[in-house]
């Protein structure tokens, strides 16, 4: 993941991404009292809910930025500093727990991530998540490919979004067993009357390095932004067409 984080704006503004991930946590089946990692922590917010729920939790992140507001948020709860691509630690959990994470994480380092996380797997250990799957987001990354285009710019869409049967092959050769799998639409509200700019300048951080006038990105943010008016605001508010990818799978050993 080599993203810079505005820590504080996404903590502030973008809340509404630990918020969904509430439900996520009830997917895990797992005493209170047993360990549970969660992968790509962030400000912390769900390590602590997951805590909440009872879990003993160590939280992993590698933004020192993000990790700063966890610490001092949570300081009950266990964060360490580590990539989630190639981290190793000297302990293991009784479940894996990860919220808006992997697709931040290239094709080609995903079967890393998925080899660190089932080696700090107990036997019969869960690994429950949810990311951006197939589909996601489809609407403002056509649109912005199109103005890209149009500009004479190259636009890679900088996410790994994957669909079920994808993803489903990539755990069972990484060893898990799929016990659940779902992918849905979820058209979500965002904060401000600019909220669709603000999302493309948090997120979309990648595609625009390559042009240096802060004034052209800003022109093409707003064509995009005019273009989506008519599907993305809806009722006086801007909103994201989120699709997820529920996943859970389990270290089974036969
Ligand atoms: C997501 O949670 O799906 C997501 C968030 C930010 C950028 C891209 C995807």
């Amino acid at each position: 993941m080599n993203i810079v984080w505005d820590a504080e704006k996404y903590t502030k503004d973008f809340a509404f991404v630990h918020q969904y991930g509430d439900a996520v946590t009830d997917l895990i089946d797992c005493k209170p009292g047993t360990k549970v990692l969660d992968v790509g922590c962030g400000n912390g917010a769900l390590s602590y809910k997951l805590q909440e729920k009872g879990f003993s939790v160590t939280g992993l992140d590698s933004s020192e930025d993000l990790l700063q507001i966890a610490w001092h948020n949570y300081p009950e709860v266990n964060f360490v500093k580590a990539d989630a691509v190639s981290f190793s630690l000297d302990e293991t959990f009784d479940a894996v727990f990860s919220n808006a994470v992997f697709h931040w994480i290239d094709a080609k380092d995903q079967d890393c991530l998925l080899k660190s996380i089932f080696k700090v797997l107990k036997p019969k250990g869960q690994l429950v998540f949810e990311m951006g799957g197939s589909g996601n987001n489809a609407l403002i990354h056509r649109q912005l490919a199109n103005i890209f285009t149009q500009k004479g710019y190259a636009y890679k869409n900088p996410f790994y979004f994957p669909s079920i049967g994808e993803y489903a092959l990539r755990l069972e050769k990484c060893g898990f067993k799929v016990q659940f799998a779902v992918l849905f639409d979820r058209f979500t509200e965002l904060k401000g009357k600019d909220g669709l700019s603000d999302w493309i300048r948090m997120f979309v951080k990648q595609p625009f390095e390559q042009i240096s006038s802060l004034v052209e990105r800003e022109e093409i943010i707003r064509t995009v932004v005019r273009n989506l008016e008519v599907k993305l605001y809806v009722n006086g508010k801007w909103h994201a067409d989120y699709v997820r990818l529920q996943m859970k799978a389990c270290k089974c050993v036969d």
